[in-house]
């Protein structure tokens, strides 16, 4: 226990530190695409018909209207990027509910397949759009990966997450999962362990039904995150949150994994090799449309504006989304790479160190040993290789690491204010600039 509290501690000082963007980024900041490299497309859909207390993801009441121009202004974000030359042969649809307008969503994947060699296609939903009508667009459209929030299939936790009555009880979501089940290559489940008053029998109850009854394909076992915006409506409606029995959660859930599954990352679960796997996991640079979209691209992390408004605005001027950013320094870059790819539980030696000119292990060696000597990591001549043990300090890792993220998200929000008055300036100098040009080209009056 005393490892894993002084790695909190030091994560949450390295999260601290590393995870915050320059004051103002201009929408054409990121780097312009390598040749040959493997780029995903994230897509983001920030509407949601009810919103959830837990929830530190970018999300809004969804209003038809307003989502209708959203999805338009998204278009034509994505048609921008073919323009900037980027490529992507994966894409990944997440929210908010990216199934709120199905058709807005097809019409939108097939701009996407029109423009780009796409092979992998993810899309999130809730269990209340797995209706026929919408399945059948999603399968047209290509959609490969179907992930599902179901979070438990405790009818109590549900209703004090505020989900019984939006997205289904227990009943209804296992049936929904199981009318599904086949239709896609990949059908995935989110859950989420360690909620304030999730028991050990609770868990092994979701166990098994997600392994025993539905035999479902894949299954994202995300920890219970926090974010400053969340805490106290988490509080009022779920309970405390306290890291301490995450482990033994995590371990119960290794266990009932081992049958059957094979772990893809340390916190997601297939059944079978030739499941579609977290994008997280098979690439490491993406680009992000949609507000409240990430980037990650040669370094360089953005974010798009947090402002649906503020976005429409954007694009209709020929902007991205973009808003802030950040080039990571050499050594941030290569622990991110640490992280994420050893998230998947291993990391090509050759290809890690051809990347950074052959000075990734000489620059992190101390956290390379550090992790070995605790039986965390193991290396052959080809691979370093996260052990079981292991797994869990990447769990919490990445809970860090995505807290630090969803601090982020919050001063994102907090800069909405911010964007609109370097807009309003912006604004006014270019009409500044005008009208002293058609003065000077109006030449002397009188003349
Ligand atoms: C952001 S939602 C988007 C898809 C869909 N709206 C849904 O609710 O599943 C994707 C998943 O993120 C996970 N998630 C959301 N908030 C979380 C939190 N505070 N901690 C851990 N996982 C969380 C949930 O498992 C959720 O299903
Ligand atoms: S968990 Fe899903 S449905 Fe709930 S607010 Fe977040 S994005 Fe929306």
């Amino acid at each position: 226990m005393l490892i894993e509290r002084l790695m909190t501690r030091y994560l949450r000082h390295i999260t601290g530190t590393h995870m915050r963007f320059d004051a103002d980024v201009s929408g054409d900041r990121l780097p312009a695409p390598r040749p040959g490299h493997n780029y995903l497309l994230y897509v983001h859909i920030p509407f949601c018909e009810v919103l959830c207390p837990f929830c530190p993801f970018h999300r809004v009441r969804f209003r038809g209207p307003r989502a209708s121009r959203y999805f338009a202004a998204l278009r034509q974000e994505i048609r921008h990027y073919r323009e900037r030359g980027f490529d992507f042969s994966g894409v990944y649809v997440g929210g908010g509910t990216p199934t709120v307008i199905p058709e807005e969503l097809a019409e939108t994947l097939a701009l996407i397949r029109s423009l780009y060699a796409v092979n992998e296609m993810s899309v999130e939903t809730n269990p209340n759009h797995l209706r026929d009508e919408v399945v059948s667009l999603l399968k047209a459209a290509g959609v490969n990966r179907l992930s599902v929030g179901v979070q438990s299939f405790d009818d109590v936790l549900l209703k004090e997450m505020g989900r019984y009555d939006s997205y289904g009880s227990s009943a209804y979501i296992m049936e929904r999962l199981a009318s599904v089940q086949g239709v896609f290559d990949t059908l995935n489940a989110d859950m989420i362990f360690n909620l304030p008053h999730q028991t050990l029998a609770s868990l092994q109850n979701d166990l098994e039904i997600l392994t025993g009854e539905l035999k479902i394909d894949q299954v994202s076992f995300y920890p219970l995150m926090t974010a400053p915006s969340t805490r106290r409506a988490m509080l009022l409606t779920m309970g405390d949150v306290t890291f301490r029995r995450e482990k033994p959660f995590y371990k119960t859930i290794l266990t009932a994994m081992k049958q059957g599954y094979r772990p893809s990352s340390a916190w997601c679960f297939s059944r079978g090799a030739a499941m579609i796997d977290e994008y997280i996991v098979d690439y490491d640079e993406y680009v992000g449309v949609g507000s409240g979209a990430f980037s990650y691209v040669d370094g360089t992390m953005c974010s798009s504006t947090f402002s649906i408004n503020r976005y429409i605005d954007q694009i209709s001027s020929g902007h991205t989304g973009i808003t802030a950013g950040r080039r990571l320094k050499l050594r941030e870059q290569m622990h991110y790479d640490f992280l994420m790819k050893l998230f998947s539980l291993s990391m090509d030696k050759k290809a890690i160190e051809a990347k950074y000119g052959g000075g990734f292990h000489r620059t992190l060696w101390k956290e390379l040993r550090a992790f070995k000597l605790l039986g965390a990591l193991v290396e052959d001549d080809e691979r370093y290789r996260v052990t079981e043990k292991g797994m869990y300090y990447w769990v919490m890792m990445m809970r860090e690491f995505f807290m630090g993220v969803n601090k982020l998200r919050d001063a994102m929000r907090l800069r909405i204010r911010e964007e609109w008055r370097l807009e309003r300036v912006a604004v006014a100098s270019r009409d500044v600039v005008r009208r002293t040009r058609n003065q000077d080209t109006a030449g002397p009056r009188g003349s």
